[in-house]
């Protein structure tokens, strides 16, 4: 790497798109622990008086969740919606067929929804189209968004709640394209269903929002014509193609690991580029936009079958301070792509892939959360399109790249705007000048950083703070320009205003 400064460029009017505020969800699945000992566990002394954990709900909401996506997962797709509804006492204790789990189903729609209530966030449900049928996927929206006075809205009535629950967002089933999906339909198979059931759960509410599933990852041999065949077939039914996503550093080949931007963005820009075609070839006026409704970092290697038991602890990652780099620059990319990534959820919310972890009687934070806390809470507005030129690292998997990573948000409303910066280097400190270009007089407001010189440091519940993001003190603008030196395997947030 060469000693040159790096520049950072930002025009408050050079922007990508509105940043839509479903880019900060997460994914809660009946998988592992991460609904029982996760969100409703009421045997802890931090159980409130319906079974969800308190200490868990606060963590959530510091982390401004906008959107909960739930049951699955590929729990979905084995899931019978009418098992988890009613009267606790009734419901059945089952074998869950994709974590070979026991699953008491004392958890369901309705706690799900009194838990998506007290974090103040929007659920988004997930219809069967693995086992499932489309008349069972209309029954739950009409149970869920209907008012009452038929048979499945009075159902919902008579388990305690008189009004709709009115959710927006529904997933027409989860990863289809996976031969490890319970009832995998080939790709016209599943575009047929899943534009079936859109149809008529669209009938059923016409406010509704639906998520066709694209492919689970770029490495499946079907990617990307999956997402082309069955866009072509339900392209007017859907609002949303659905991506998932996990990565890791599965080679222990950190530099190349901290590149994993590159991609990220391709991944978008090849599905992007997926969904022009499909429009024009339908000659439509309706659009589809991206949900990544499933990312994280997930190789560890821990277990994902739980041996019939309940609550197993299964895929419980430790992350470090690499992951959270990687974390960061998901959410520069998020931001990057803004003009077609419309929803995003991290998978999962707590224990299972998740950067928090519970005990009975405590919480431990990785990393990432902090990195998460901080992008969700300033991230508003706009991203800007931000021009970088900064001396490149060379990685095994990636060629050369740039040793920063970056993303802006501008609020124009509120005059705030926000920089996310990474520096990938292992080494490397990245002296940094960021240029205001608008002839603005800008301000930075607060700085915070996080860091550290061992990729693989991480939290533990013996010392849960090695790893959290820190105040620092916040560059002078002088003429439109700030200087900071950017420490090696860094993540920085600069808020800023307009003075
Ligand atoms: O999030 C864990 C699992 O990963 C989900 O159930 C599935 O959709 C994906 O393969």
């Amino acid at each position: 790497m060469s000693n040159t400064k790096a520049q950072v460029f930002l025009d408050i009017n050079r922007t990508i798109a509105p940043i839509s505020p479903l880019l900060f969800g997460g994914f809660a699945e009946h998988m592992g622990r991460c609904v029982y000992e996760g969100i409703y566990d009421p045997e802890s002394p931090h159980a409130d008086a319906n079974g969800l954990r308190k200490d868990v709900m606060e963590a959530l909401r510091d982390q401004s969740y906008t959107v909960i996506r739930y049951p699955g997962g590929n729990f979905l797709s084995g899931y019978n919606w009418l098992d988890g509804v009613g009267p606790k006492e009734g419901r059945p204790r089952r074998r869950e067929l994709a974590w070979q789990s026991i699953e008491t189903n004392q958890f369901g729609t309705n706690e799900f929804m009194r838990f998506c209530a007290e974090i103040n966030t929007a659920p988004m449900l997930g219809v069967n189209m693995g086992a499932g049928d489309v008349q069972s996927a209309c029954a739950l929206v009409e149970y869920c968004n209907a008012p009452q006075g038929t048979y499945w809205s009075d159902l919902r009535a008579s388990h305690g709640f008189a009004k709709p629950h009115n959710v927006r967002y529904w997933c027409v089933g989860n990863e289809m394209d996976g031969p490890w999906q319970i009832g995998h339909l080939d790709a016209a198979a599943y575009g047929n269903k899943a534009m079936e059931a859109a149809k008529l759960m669209k009938w059923l509410d016409p406010a509704i929002k639906t998520v066709l599933c694209g492919s689970s990852n770029d490495r499946m041999p079907t990617y990307p014509e999956w997402d082309r065949t069955t866009l072509e077939i339900a392209w007017e039914q859907m609002d949303y193609l659905s991506i998932h996503y996990y990565a890791g550093n599965q080679a222990n080949d950190t530099a190349s690991y901290l590149a994993s931007a590159v991609s990220f963005e391709r991944f978008v820009d090849t599905l992007e580029g997926t969904l022009r075609y499909v429009k024009a070839r339908q000659r439509s006026k309706h659009d589809v936009h991206l949900s990544w409704d499933e990312w994280q970092v997930w190789y560890k290697g821990d277990p994902v079958q739980g041996n019939w038991t309940e609550a197993p602890h299964l895929a419980e990652e430790i992350y470090n301070l690499e992951d959270a780099l990687v974390v960061a620059q998901w959410l520069n990319v998020f931001l990057r792509k803004s003009q077609v990534l419309k929803i995003a959820c991290v998978a999962q919310i707590v224990n299972v892939i998740s950067w928090l972890h519970t005990r009975k009687d405590g919480l431990l934070k990785h990393p990432s959360y902090y990195v998460f806390k901080l992008v969700s809470n300033f991230a508003r507005g706009e991203a800007l399109d931000v021009l970088v030129k900064a001396p490149q690292v060379e990685t095994r998997q990636y060629d050369a790249v740039p040793v920063l990573d970056v993303s802006a948000s501008y609020n124009a409303e509120t005059q705030q705007g926000a920089i996310f910066l990474v520096n990938r280097s292992l080494t490397e400190s990245a002296p940094t000048d960021i240029v205001w270009q608008d002839g603005k007089t800008v301000q930075v407001d607060k700085a915070w950083q996080l860091s550290g010189s061992d990729p693989k440091e991480a939290n533990l519940w013996e010392s849960p703070n090695r790893i959290v993001a820190k105040a620092i003190s916040t560059p002078s603008v002088e003429a439109g320009r700030a200087t900071i030196t950017l420490p090696p395997l860094s993540f920085t947030v600069l808020t800023t205003r307009i003075a």
